[in-house]
């Protein structure tokens, strides 16, 4: 399956998009994740991404667009994929269709994760991410001497989880990130789920949903 997961900062894509991912088994694609490996490497691309993602803005779409093609192309999302950050403009969107078409495997769905900004901010403000394994955590899910239930690593805040930058990113996502939603509305692939119910339920409406659609689809004839 080719998916795609939308919704405010902290609404949940990571979280849905790994379980989505190992319940399909193909990989999950997150830009955001990507772009954090980047900045660690002490590269050209890694200093050209710095400044916007540590200011929580978008980094410029050709940059973005030519680091998913070149994820796309490997042969591990020959058999589907979870992009989870992406596409995040309109024009990322066009450009991510164009591709998709181009090789006669247009997009499946796109999974718009609803949640309300007070809960994605709360919800950022708890958010604590293992600097080992890179598992991602609420406040509550971890044991008071803040180690990695995993893998026993220490877990961190985010840089750009600072409440300033997280509500920079809301009013980011606001702007350039939500007509998205719109743009796969109209094309006939948005899904739409409640993001505050617990983590499971949200999983299962999810996975109702694709395969509803998916039965749907096949009986209009279609693949
Ligand atoms: P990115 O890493 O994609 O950040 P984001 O979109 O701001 O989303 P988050 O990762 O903050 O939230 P999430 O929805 O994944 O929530 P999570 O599952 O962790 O991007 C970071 C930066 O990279 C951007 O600001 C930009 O600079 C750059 N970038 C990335 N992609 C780009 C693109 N395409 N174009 C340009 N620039 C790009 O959940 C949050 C917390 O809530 C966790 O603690 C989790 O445990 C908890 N939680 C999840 N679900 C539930 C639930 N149902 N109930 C209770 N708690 C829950
Ligand atoms: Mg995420």
């Amino acid at each position: 399956m080719r998916l795609v997961m939308l919704g405010l900062p902290g609404a949940g894509k990571g979280t849905q998009g790994e379980l989505l991912a190992q319940r399909l088994g193909i990989p999950r694609i997150s830009t955001g994740d990507m772009f954090r490996a980047v900045l660690k490497s002490d590269s050209d691309l890694g200093r050209r991404v710095k400044a916007y993602v540590e200011r929580g803005e978008l980094v410029p779409d050709h940059l973005t667009v030519a680091l998913v093609e070149q994820r796309l192309a490997q042969a591990d999302a020959r058999a589907g994929f979870v992009l989870d950050g992406f596409p995040r403009t309109v024009p990322q969107a066009q450009a991510l269709d164009e591709k998709l078409l181009e090789a006669g495997r247009p997009l499946h769905a796109a999974i718009y994760i609803n949640v309300p900004q007070e809960v994605a901010i709360r919800r950022i403000a708890s958010r604590r991410v293992c600097s080992q394994c890179g598992a991602t955590y609420s406040q509550e899910q971890v044991a008071a001497d803040g180690s990695c239930p995993a893998c026993g690593g220490p877990l961190v805040q985010r840089p750009d989880d600072s409440d300033e930058t997280a509500r920079h990113r809301l009013q980011v996502y606001l702007a350039q990130t939500h007509p998205v939603v719109e743009y796969y509305r109209q094309a006939g692939v948005l899904i739409e789920v409640d993001g505050q119910r617990a983590i499971p339920e949200v999983l299962g409406d999810i996975l109702a949903a694709l395969s509803a659609r998916q039965q749907d689809v096949e009986a209009s004839g279609g693949r």
